[in-house]
């Protein structure tokens, strides 16, 4: 299978024909890459000051902005630039949501608009845990946000200003890598999720999906010999670049860049073309469990 399936529109707004679209939503749900090499996201003048590492806060990898509160978080800037920072990602937000809402519109009424971020440290030669290290292959799941299914829907946008692409490694399909890590995972101990969730260490209660999820993304971590040895390859995202991926079913690892911008979306799996392909109905078939309600 292709990994990347191009599209050469340049423009946010672009219309896209029944055809288009339904080629779309089979190339995503089927783990492939929406790549749009043309789509350039342009920042206005006064918006360049936000392309250094000194905008995110010491220990931040990224700025976010949660469209529910209007809030942004983690910038370290003055009021003034606050504001300005916070027009800029709302900017972005409304283009991705224009994009998607536009490209997969058999979504639109079940789609839910996460977070949006800005991306300005160079992921190359950053410290961090070995679970936090997105320099090595991984599925998105995140220990404080159970999904419950739900899929993760990331639009990207490459704004380097210095030439600089974002650098990927794209491993191998989720049914294989579930195939590798699944059978040594037990079952989340009963209590567990409501201890964390009363606890306040997750924001609802985690599924067992979520807690397979996690330790699918932890165990792929934390095996160096799986990070070298599993069937990958490259790709490079040139700046003035978007991409669209399902990174809960896409195994990627982020090896180098500076400077871009995120969009999360989350997508019930009964929204989608077809919900067999997705994450949560991939591990129910494997264990013969019920693993969400979803
Ligand atoms: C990731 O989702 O693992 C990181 C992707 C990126 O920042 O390029
Ligand atoms: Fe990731």
């Amino acid at each position: 299978m292709q990994i990347i399936k191009e599209i050469p529109s340049q423009d946010w707004q672009a219309q896209y024909s029944e055809s288009d679209q339904q080629a779309a939503l089979e190339a995503l749900e089927n783990g492939q890459i929406i790549l749009f090499p043309a789509l350039t996201f342009a920042l206005g003048l006064h918006e360049n000051k936000f392309l250094t590492p000194a905008i995110a806060d010491l220990t931040a990898k990224n700025i976010s902005y949660n469209p529910d509160t209007q809030h942004v978080r983690c910038a370290h800037c003055s009021e003034h630039d606050y504001r300005e920072l916070r027009h800029f990602l709302e900017r972005f937000s409304a283009s991705a949501t224009t994009l998607i809402t536009h490209l997969l519109s058999h979504y639109t009424p079940a789609l839910e608009t996460g977070r949006t971020s800005f991306r300005p440290v160079e992921i190359s030669g950053r410290p961090s845990s070995y679970r936090k290290d997105d320099t090595r292959l991984h599925v998105d799941a995140f220990p404080a946000t159970p999904n419950h299914g739900k899929r993760i829907l990331r639009v990207f946008t490459n704004i380097n200003p210095e030439g600089q692409p974002r650098v990927w490694r794209v491993g191998e399909p989720f049914q294989t890598v579930a195939e590798q890590f699944l059978p040594a995972i037990a079952p989340q101990p009963f209590g567990k999720a409501t201890l964390l969730q009363a606890l306040r260490l997750t924001k609802t209660i985690r599924s067992q999906y979520d807690h397979l999820m996690l330790q699918i993304h932890d165990r792929m971590k934390a095996n160096l010999a799986y990070q070298r040895g599993a069937e990958q390859c490259e790709i490079h995202f040139a700046p003035g670049s978007t991409w669209i991926v399902l990174t809960d079913q896409v195994s990627h690892a982020a090896m180098s860049g500076q400077h871009v911008l995120e969009q999360t979306f989350y997508l019930p799996v009964a929204a989608m073309l077809n919900p067999q392909l997705s994450p949560l109905r991939t591990l129910e078939k494997m264990t013969g469990k019920r693993l969400a309600r979803n």
